[in-house]
């Protein structure tokens, strides 16, 4: 398969040239810029982009172009500080700047080349340093008004340097660029496709699990069910996937889980209601972080009795770590979003489990693991799954855990969802939108009837990243037909309350 090496000098933007690489359809991998020449060449890649990063070229350390990538003669193309990077080795000049130019710019083209063709466009400028003169071979590609040298090139040694982001969707033809670069300059064949991932997925799964067994815990998550299903489509029934039910799901979603895996998808499933324990364990807990651990704790501790059920050579745990966690582990300057992250993705399973990990959404960003899931059947309604806590609704209803609070809630919860979605904003317009309950009562009046009943919180939230996000606005007939629904529909509720905190301050779920 052809692909694309990044190099990542840090950037903001690094995750998304590798996504701008992958949506052409070529397979591309991301490499902190000091990774093993080996770990980097055996991808055999036909080019090399070197990304942005917060560095300037001239301080001390900066970060520089590891040598083999210039003796490898492939096609290079330097972006913002990959470009100084390369003005910088090759013998031009960089001029340091303290002052930044960052937002839109115009760039004229002022040699026709086969990155920008000829016409003047629209770009997205973020830089402090640029390149003054470029390197003895290269021409000056194009300039804008800020930057004289918006764009260098060596159109014989396939080198190439942009001062601006083509990666960024305010370059709107950025993908142009980049589809220019990596199939005209590299000549990659876009062969990176959902059927080709799987095909070879199924053959990489097959070679290593051989004949012996796996085990998959499926919770009715995007990537925990993609990477499921993607294992039995390669195993067959070496594969058991076991769901537990902790009792705090949403409406109808371990009817989902059970009626994909076991009856749409063929695959041996045990699922096995463990509400009651999770009740039991919980009765008396109102503690946020206490709710956490006791949910945690029960859901390995059930997760092992019924893994211990499976026969024979169970060797292999499935897991749905995709892309991103693992280039975000790696990444230099990255690591505490990594951290964050991983505080977020608890109620998965310890790390020393014995078991030898699968992965195959490894490689995988979150779109692509959606294509892959559509390409093997499995519902929109898990494919286009909202992130949602792996301590579930233990999380959204605060103060005790009742079943009766529960069920409050999920109807409560429905209400939203369904309204959303018949308005189609559920998918696109909205990264997360639920139902809190609070343990609050106020006084109300429903008939001839004074009420003292509990509040419902609606909560949606736009965001890209969920590190900030910003709540949504919905139209006011939306909201006004859910609190109507909601306080009709829903027993023991009197009031409806509509959420708009951003994050930061406030954070997406309440807890
Ligand atoms: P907050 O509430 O911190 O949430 O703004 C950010 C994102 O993380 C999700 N979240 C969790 N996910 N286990 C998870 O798997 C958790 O304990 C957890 N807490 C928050 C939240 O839904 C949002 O997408």
């Amino acid at each position: 398969m052809d692909t694309i090496a990044v190099l990542d000098f840090g950037s903001q933007y690094s995750q998304l040239i590798a996504r701008r690489v992958r949506e052409i359809n070529v397979y591309c991998e991301l490499f902190p810029y000091n990774t093993t020449p080996a770990e980097v060449l055996d991808t055999q890649p036909r080019g090399f982009v070197l990304s942005g990063g917060p560095a300037s070229i001239y301080e001390k350390g900066a970060p520089q172009i590891p040598g083999y990538v210039l003796e490898s003669g492939l096609p290079i193309l330097g972006i913002c500080y990959g470009m100084h990077a390369l003005t910088h080795t090759l013998g031009g000049r960089v001029s340091a700047s303290s002052e930044r130019e960052y937002g839109h710019a115009m760039i004229n083209v002022v040699t026709p080349n086969p990155l920008l063709g000829s016409h003047t466009q629209r770009v997205w400028m973020s830089h402090g340093d640029r390149t003054e003169t470029p390197p003895p071979g290269f021409e000056i590609l194009a300039s804008s008004d800020n930057s004289p040298v918006a764009a260098i090139g060596d159109t014989k040694a396939k080198r190439y340097g942009l001062q601006f982001h083509p990666e960024v969707r305010h370059t709107p033809n950025g993908v142009e660029i980049i589809r220019a670069f990596v199939i005209d300059v590299c000549g990659c064949e876009p062969q990176w496709t959902p059927a080709s991932i799987i095909e070879s997925a199924i053959e990489d799964i097959r070679s290593r699990i051989g004949t012996a067994r796996a085990i998959a815990g499926v919770s009715g998550g995007v990537d925990s069910s993609v990477a499921a299903a993607l294992v039995h489509r390669a195993v067959g029934d070496q594969l058991t996937c076991i769901f537990v039910n902790n009792g705090l799901m949403r409406l109808g979603e371990p009817e989902t889980v059970v009626d994909t895996f076991e009856e749409q998808l063929g695959a041996r499933l045990i699922a096995i209601d463990a509400t009651e324990l999770f009740l039991d364990a919980l009765d008396g807990v109102t503690e946020p972080e206490e709710k956490r651990r006791v949910i945690g704790e029960k859901f390995i501790r059930v997760f092992e009795e019924q893994a211990e059920k499976v026969a024979g050579d169970v060797r292999f745990l499935v897991q749905g770590t995709i892309y991103p966690d693992v280039v975000e582990s790696s990444a230099p300057d990255r690591r505490v979003a990594a951290r964050i992250k991983t505080h977020h993705n608890v109620g998965g399973l310890p790390p020393d489990l014995d078991f030898e990990l699968i992965e195959p959404l490894r490689y995988l960003f979150k779109d692509e693991v959606r294509a892959v899931g559509l390409e093997l059947g499995l519902p929109e309604s898990i494919v286009w799954r909202q992130p949602f806590p792996g301590p579930g609704l233990g999380v959204r209803c605060l103060g005790p855990l009742t079943m009766e609070r529960l069920d409050k809630l999920r109807a409560a919860d429905h209400i939203v969802t369904q309204e959303l979605h018949q308005a189609g904003m559920l998918r696109d317009e909205t990264a997360q939108a639920f139902a809190v309950l609070l343990p609050i009562r106020s006084v109300g009046v429903m008939g001839d009837q004074r009420t003292y009943a509990e509040t419902i919180v609606v909560r949606a939230v736009t965001t890209d990243d969920f590190m900030t996000a910003d709540w949504a606005r919905l139209p006011h007939d939306m909201l006004a037909r859910i609190s109507n629904r909601i306080v009709n529909e829903v027993a023991g509720v009197n009031r409806v309350v509509y959420d708009i905190s951003s994050k930061p301050p406030a954070t997406i779920e309440w807890e």
